[in-house]
């Protein structure tokens, strides 16, 4: 199977690139699934029905999450019954939303995972621990997207290699940079530190930068406004095979997109 993942969409830019460019990624590269990391869709902060819709209609089959998941209280009870939001798991059950979700199309299956890091991040447990608890609770013959969503390139490689051969592709998200270490680990699953971000980049990390420049010289708190200049599309393409798990292939996406 052919996955497309895309990585923190930020903002209306951020969505409006993507839906723009959706249906022909999903032709050019003959995708069979669609993910998303959603937790920046409402203009930055968190996950909103209005915002994720149109996604969902163009194609999108599984949204990810991360910190910023729940930062819209208008988003809330929309967030807690759809199930194809994923929460990250290593979050306390009774927040609200999905921990795990089984795409499914026609023959073939994709179950869909993330966790949070533990370093420069807000609490949360383990991803180490938490996911293993999960694969031993699982369905281990589908194979496992996970969207690792932290800020330590440490941690992010360390959870590679602690998933290897346990899922079939872990993908970082976070830090809105892309990064160029795509690779197979040595028992199959494809690893990137971080896919980056769908949005303005003519930025910083998505706001625009006079702001975040001015808080940076002044450290006098200010508030982010999108940046909707230097659109791009960041994300990777992965070969998952249904029955090994393995993935045998994975390559980075990111081009910049008109305005
Ligand atoms: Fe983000
Ligand atoms: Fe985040």
């Amino acid at each position: 199977m052919t996955v497309l993942f895309f990585g923190d969409v930020f903002g209306k830019p951020g969505r409006m690139a993507l839906l723009r460019h959706l249906t022909q990624l999903i032709t050019e590269y003959n995708s069979d699934f669609v993910i998303v990391n959603g937790e920046n869709l409402a203009d930055g902060k968190g996950i909103t029905e209005k915002t994720l819709k149109p996604l969902l209609s163009k194609g999108v089959d599984v949204i990810t999450s991360g910190n910023h998941l729940w930062d819209r209280q208008e988003g809330l009870e929309y967030i807690a019954g759809e199930p194809r939001i994923v929460k990250p798991m290593n979050f306390p059950p009774i927040a609200p939303g999905n921990m795990n979700y089984i795409a499914r199309k026609g023959d073939l299956a994709l179950s869909v995972i993330c966790l949070t890091g533990q370093i420069y991040m807000p609490p949360c447990d383990s991803a180490f621990l938490s996911f293993d608890s999960f694969w031993e609770s699982t369905d281990q013959a589908l194979p496992l997207f996970v969207d690792f969503h932290a800020e330590s390139t440490a941690e992010k490689r360390g959870f590679g290699w602690h998933v290897d051969g346990r899922a079939s592709a872990v993908i970082g998200t976070h830090t809105h940079i892309q990064t160029a270490d795509e690779e197979i680990l040595s028992q199959g699953t494809a690893y990137l530190t971080d896919a980056g971000m769908t949005g303005a980049h003519d930025s910083v990390i998505g706001v625009k930068k006079e702001i975040i420049l001015e808080k940076f010289r002044t450290s006098v708190p200010r508030r982010f406004e999108t940046s909707d200049q230097g659109l791009m599309i960041n994300g990777v393409v992965i070969e998952i095979d249904q029955i090994s798990r393995r993935a045998s292939r994975i390559q980075r996406i990111r081009f910049a997109v008109e305005e």
